[in-house]
């Protein structure tokens, strides 16, 4: 059932659990998620990257497929569809696409510009009936080959922007997407407890959440983290899964080429995944 990220969450952080957002990639992927979310009775956020859009032909096909896949599949569980790290353009875009919610991603612009950018599309948003999440401080991760550390995001701008009507905040607490390297310091639950203290008890959201350990996870949780993005890890999950597979040599073994034997494997490797979060995030049965 689509609706929007705002009720969710707030059941979520009542309940001290966290809803888990899996990006996706294509049908596999959201077939994969989808079912499991239904398995476990667990609401789950379903999370486009411009980029995955774009590789997908566009937000229009997305939201198409998604409403159809939620259909043809009988979901009764709460499925959002959100954009992830969206710009002002691609905020707009998902919302006449047909999304249920926006993330606007203003932190690396100055806190006036976020400020005034979100307020524009936390009105847009909440017309068409969608949730929104903002950013404040740049969540780090590899570009180029480079890791850039996480920033931490500073208390009085969360505040500033939670202020603003949005319905659940991502802050940076030394958290990055992607592997975390060998020299991670690990989550900064100082800064996460301020910022919590800050915010009025908005849902707060924790990126990066391939390879942050279980009880780190569960610390979080305790200080108001209500969704965490999970993106990295169900890639791994699939390109192991699917290179055993090659390398037994199943694709050359009667119709082992077949696409829907050759991504079978990845795609079970993605149900495990998504199941083992969602029994860490504690949102199994919470639908
Ligand atoms: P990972 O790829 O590190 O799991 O991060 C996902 C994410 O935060 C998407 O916004």
């Amino acid at each position: 059932m689509l609706v929007n990220a705002t009720n969710m969450l707030l059941k979520a952080r009542d309940g001290h659990y966290a809803v888990g957002q899996f990006n996706i990639n294509n049908l596999e992927w959201t077939k994969s998620i989808l079912l499991t979310a239904q398995e476990m009775n667990s609401p789950v956020i379903l999370g486009v990257s411009e980029g995955a859009g774009k590789y997908m032909t566009g937000f229009k096909t997305v939201a198409a497929m998604v409403k159809a896949m939620d259909e043809s599949l009988g979901i009764t569980v709460p499925v959002a569809l959100h954009l992830d790290h969206g710009t002002y353009e691609g905020a707009k875009a998902c919302v006449a696409a047909g999304f249920t919610s926006i993330m606007f991603d203003g932190s690396h612009y100055g806190i006036d510009e976020n400020v005034a950018k979100t307020t524009e599309l936390v009105a847009l948003a909440h017309d068409h009936g969608l949730s929104i999440e903002a950013e404040v401080g740049s969540i780090g991760g590899e570009e180029d080959g480079v890791i850039g550390m996480g920033e931490v995001a500073d208390p009085a701008e969360c505040a500033k922007i939670a202020s603003l009507g949005i319905d659940f905040l991502a802050a940076g607490i030394g958290n990055i997407h992607g592997k975390y390297p060998a020299n991670w310091k690990g989550l900064d639950f100082d800064a996460l407890d301020k910022i919590h203290n800050a915010t009025d008890n908005i849902p707060l959201v924790l990126h990066g959440g391939t390879g942050i350990p279980d009880e780190m996870i569960k610390k979080a949780i305790s200080l108001g983290v209500s969704k965490i993005n999970v993106n990295t890890e169900c890639q791994l999950s699939f390109a192991d899964a699917t290179r055993k597979y090659i390398e037994a040599g199943k694709d050359l073994e009667g119709k082992g080429f077949d696409p829907r034997k050759l991504l079978a494997p990845g795609a079970e490797a993605i149900k495990a995944t998504v199941r083992e979060k969602i029994e860490l995030f504690g949102s199994a049965n919470k639908a």
